[in-house]
């Protein structure tokens, strides 16, 4: 469903048509057809692999999180303008350089990186047609997702919030924010409240040390007393959406312990890029282990929300050794990967690559 009634609208060709104009493009169109004619588009590989594996991809979330939508929707009509939700990548400022992200979501990243970042801003971006675009479809939104950069550090995306509250829009509209958990934004509390629902997911993938590696250039503690502030506070949904790579897969249920104690669901997710942090490069007696500590934890909710990980890691091989990729960023970033991981890495040393 997220395919015909939904737009990331700031994917790269989207900013040069404009996004109306490209969700009726041809593009989509054939997109769409290929939808009702029972096919796979291989653009959507992400979810077929975690479907294949038996788990719940993104599309089958978000066909939940629409459910109240889906008979609003004429499927058949590929032509049709219709949008739903919004997916708003404000701009790349961000002031982490989380190891699975890049400079092209990150400015931060760009100290750590020979490619160029380029910073950009979206929404304030004078030449783009986002403003006349947002204003044709303003009365059919009803989600819209914040992501970027880091959105809470954006203060310019206000003025897109200001502009549903004036137009009496908020009330019928949820609010989702992917956040670092590193900003309190007590500044957005008094938009937020006009809106239908706010829900904030924190990226987070491991906690402690370990997410002082990961997620590069804040304390663990300061984004511990953002959550539990966030969770204590009680207006706002919030849950954890974390990716799993071959750095947190091992310690995977510290992480869903971290959440249960705070009454929070965590939804997992495959890591996309660099290849060299997927887990299917991890050696065979190491996904062994893996298996074995995660199918041990009685824990059947957990389980059931990592078994199709465990079966893309145990079915497929690649040969990067991420030891090696992981070293380059050390030696920048001034970490030691042994330090923060001392169990692991043994684990990782007693096998061959
Ligand atoms: C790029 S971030 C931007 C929003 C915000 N800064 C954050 O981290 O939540 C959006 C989401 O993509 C996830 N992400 C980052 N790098 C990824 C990767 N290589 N593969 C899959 N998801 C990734 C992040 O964990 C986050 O949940
Ligand atoms: S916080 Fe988000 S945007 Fe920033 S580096 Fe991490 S994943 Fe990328």
């Amino acid at each position: 469903m997220s395919t015909v009634d939904s737009i990331d609208v700031s994917a790269p060709k989207v900013q040069t048509t404009g996004f109306v104009d490209y969700f009726s493009s041809i593009e989509q169109q054939k997109l769409k057809q290929e939808f009702l004619d029972g096919k796979r588009p291989e653009q959507c590989y992400q979810c077929w692999k975690v479907e294949d594996a038996g788990g719940r991809s993104k599309r089958i979330n978000d066909n939940q999180v629409f459910k109240d939508y889906q008979f609003d929707i004429d499927y058949n009509n590929i032509k049709s303008p219709r949008l739903l939700n919004l997916d708003i990548k404000l701009g790349n400022k961000c002031n982490l350089a989380c190891r699975i992200c890049s400079p092209r979501c990150s400015s931060t990243w760009s100290k750590f990186s020979k490619k160029q970042s380029i910073e950009f801003d979206w929404v304030d971006n004078k030449t783009s047609t986002f403003w006349e675009d947002l204003i044709k479809i303003s009365e059919e939104v009803k989600y819209i997702t914040f992501a970027g950069g880091e959105p809470l550090l954006d203060k310019s995306h206000r003025k897109l919030l200001q502009y549903f509250i004036d137009n009496d829009l908020s009330k019928d509209i949820s609010l989702h924010y992917n956040t670092n958990g590193t900003v309190y934004a007590d500044f957005l509390f008094e938009y937020w409240d006009q809106f239908k629902l706010v829900e904030l997911s924190f990226s987070i993938d491991n906690i402690e040390k370990q997410f002082e590696y990961e997620r590069y250039g804040i304390p663990w503690d300061q984004v511990d007393f953002n959550v539990k502030k966030y969770s204590q506070d009680g207006k706002y949904n919030v849950n954890f959406f974390s990716v799993i790579s071959a750095l947190n897969f091992y310690n995977s249920y510290n992480l869903y312990s971290y959440a249960k104690t705070l009454g929070l669901d965590v939804t997992f997710s495959l890591l996309e890029d660099p290849q060299e942090l997927s887990i299917i490069n991890l050696p065979i007696g190491v996904k062994k282990k893996i298996t074995e500590k995660l199918l041990t934890t009685n824990d059947n909710l957990f389980i059931d929300k990592v078994n199709s990980f465990i079966s893309i890691m145990n079915n497929q091989n690649e040969k990067y050794n991420f030891l090696d990729y992981l070293a380059e960023q050390d030696s920048l970033r001034g970490q030691q990967f042994s330090e923060y991981y001392p169990e692991y890495f043994k684990l990782i040393a007693q096998e061959k690559f």
